[in-house]
């Protein structure tokens, strides 16, 4: 997490700096810091909390920095120590000489801190990052030579990293280096941006080069030069992003998330482009690599993934293993990585990813590609580190997604899965064409679906508001809607902080069921289907302990009205199709709810969008 930003050129650096923290302010909002170059030393501008408060902090020197063109910047995920000012970034050695940011952990840090403490280092901050400006302040006052420095210390740092560093001797130099972290290089005329991701260079140019694992960059105002880890030369790659600058605007809407829940029907639209024409024609999906005859015979597939994405991967091993019979394992991706997988080149691996950042889903599907799996990547940033690792590419053409709780890129992935299912099902043959017909044809009417929905959102905004004050709440489902319910417990988790949990319907007479009583909201998603009658019943028990029941259906049964105090009804749809459509009355509860407690919608405290720790 984290966003690290660099300049150095002929403009005012500090307005580049906070612009392009504004971009990256996704990624974390605890702190934030710049340092900017002076006349005889370098000047750092710190402030806890959102960037605002560093906008508002810089205000007031802004004589000291006008004419600087040098100078880096950091928005803070805190690993490593309270989201504190002196915890922020910029970090510095003892003489101030040396600063960097940096985005990521560094796991050996305290060893480090305990080496450098012999040698003098007086340590000030609580973070895993103060050791690294020390060790390369100590290697850099013998071989005076910026790079060297941060070469020879990257050898003795373990863990993860992005480090953007500058030092008072070197007033035309800026050096970046990266491992496991995001960074790359914004290529202008005189003037080079380093950045965490796209968007904070975007404004000013379209050429980039994107840095390696170990590869290290020094930036002059009218030169850059790539070395390996061991000090070799390489080629510089200067790409032209395929970008426009994006205007983060909501558009009228209060806030970024529900500018996205409101975007979905479109973004099913865009989705389905090109790859469904017509109930009668094939799915196509040219981004799937495997050729048809490995398709025809895969009969094992691991899905991995975290939070959100993760609910989408329980949703496809669903209808994966519903439609093409091919067994489905899913699993966290944080959970997968520390235990021996049994993976191997007959299994498909799917890594799905909004960011394509998580450094958990990173890892994992680093692994199974060593191991031999074809890996195939759903994710919203064609342009991510996963994509650049993946055998085959599904990009889920969502848009960029600003706020922190993930709905369009949720809905995206899902339909993305959908179109991959019932691709690999033509392939097998496993489905009927009357099947086929039938959810074809049914994917195609969702969008409209989901606009009555978004047309008609008072009961939802009522009901939202009459539970707003309660201090838990419990989705139940069955089957296909099991991850729905998860996703809706996650969305009001994350944006409320209300303790939310979802359950298999199934499961709460086996323990849940236990805190059940009149203050307990318990919403039952219970789409007509296979499983409709049973979760029915277990809303009967739930209600016979008293709780406050809500159900969220397609049904008109009028029985219905006795057993819940409210009815959020929606379209009927397939029960196949049907998650598609239960999501987006949960995604506007929990905003709802969010915005009528007065909570920070978009930015909720403790989270970051693109979560690049492990
Ligand atoms: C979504 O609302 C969450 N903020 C979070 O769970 C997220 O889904 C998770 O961190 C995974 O991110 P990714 O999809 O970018 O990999
Ligand atoms: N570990 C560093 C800190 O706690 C950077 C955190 C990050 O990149 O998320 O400040």
């Amino acid at each position: 997490m984290c966003g690290i930003v660099g300049y150095i050129g002929t403009r005012q650096v500090v307005d580049i700096l906070l612009n392009g923290l504004e971009q990256l302010e996704y990624r974390g909002y605890d702190s934030a810091g710049v340092a900017v170059m002076g006349e005889n030393k370098i000047n750092i501008y710190k402030a806890e909390g959102k960037l605002e408060n560093l906008s508002s902090e810089l205000l007031i020197h802004k004589d000291e920095y006008k004419n600087s063109t040098l100078g880096i910047g950091h928005i803070r995920w805190a690993t490593h120590g309270a989201p504190n000012v002196i915890n922020a970034h910029p970090h510095t050695c003892n003489c101030g000489r040396l600063v960097i940011v940096h985005n990521g952990i560094i796991e050996n840090y305290k060893e480090l801190k305990a080496e450098l403490e012999k040698k003098g280092a007086k340590f000030r901050s609580q973070t895993d990052t103060e050791a690294v400006a020390h060790l390369i302040a100590y290697i850099y006052n013998d071989t005076k030579d910026l790079t060297e420095a941060v070469r020879l210390a990257t050898k003795k740092i373990e863990g993860a990293y992005a480090l953007c560093v500058m030092h008072s001797d070197k007033k035309d130099e800026l050096v970046a280096t990266k491992r496991n972290a995001p960074l790359l290089v914004g290529v202008g005329d005189d003037e080079y941006f380093v950045a965490s991701d796209v968007p904070a260079i975007i404004p000013y140019t379209k050429r980039a080069m994107y840095l390696n694992d170990n590869q290290i960059v020094t930036l002059t105002r009218n030169d850059m030069t790539l070395i390996d880890a061991e000090g070799k030369e390489l080629p510089k790659k200067v790409e032209t992003l395929p970008w426009e600058p994006v205007a983060l605007s909501k558009m009228g809407y209060k806030h970024f998330m529900l500018k996205e829940i409101h975007e979905q029907p479109d973004v099913i639209r865009n989705v389905l482009v090109g790859k469904l024409h017509s109930a009668q024609t094939p799915i196509k999906l040219d981004e799937v690599k495997l050729n048809k005859d490995t398709l025809k015979n895969l009969n094992r597939i691991q899905i991995i993934a975290c939070g959100t994405s993760l609910h989408a991967a329980m949703i496809g091993k669903y209808i994966i293993e519903d439609f093409c019979g091919i067994s489905v394992d899913i699993e966290a991706s944080s959970e997968y990585i520390y235990r021996k997988t049994v993976t191997d080149e007959h299994t498909l691996v799917i890594g799905v990813s909004q960011s394509g950042e998580t450094a958990d889903t990173l890892t994992a599907i680093k692994q199974a590609k060593a191991k031999g799996s074809h890996v195939l990547i759903i994710t919203n940033r064609p342009d991510s580190a996963m994509a650049r690792e993946a055998d085959s590419l599904i990009p889920v053409n969502a848009g960029i997604e600003v706020s922190v709780a993930a709905t369009k890129s949720y809905i995206a992935q899902l339909v993305s899965f959908y179109l991959l299912a019932i691709y690999m099902a033509e392939i097998k043959n496993t489905m009927s064409s009357k099947a086929l017909y039938e959810i074809k044809s049914e994917m195609m009417l969702v969008p409209q679906k989901i606009e009555q929905i978004l047309s008609h959102k008072e009961t939802i905004k009522q009901c939202a508001q009459h539970y707003a004050n309660t201090k838990d709440f419990i989705y139940v489902a069955r089957g296909i809607n099991y991850p729905t319910a998860l996703e809706g417990a996650l969305k009001l988790k994350e944006i409320s902080y209300i303790n939310a949990t979802g359950y298999p319907a199934g499961e709460l007479k086996h323990g849940p069921i236990a805190m059940l009583d009149e203050s307990m909201p318990v919403l039952s998603i219970l789409m007509k289907g296979s499983v409709y009658e049973k979760l029915l019943s277990n809303s009967e028990e739930a209600k016979a302990r008293n709780a406050r029941m809500i159900a969220l259906t397609n049904s008109k049964d009028e029985k219905l009205k006795d057993l819940f105090e409210y009815i959020i009804e929606v379209p009927d749809i397939q029960e196949l199709l049907s998650p598609l459509i239960a999501m987006i009355p949960l995604q506007l509860i929990a905003y709802y709810i969010a915005e009528y407690l007065g909570k920070d919608v978009d930015q909720p405290r403790n989270l970051a969008k693109s979560v690049t720790v492990e």
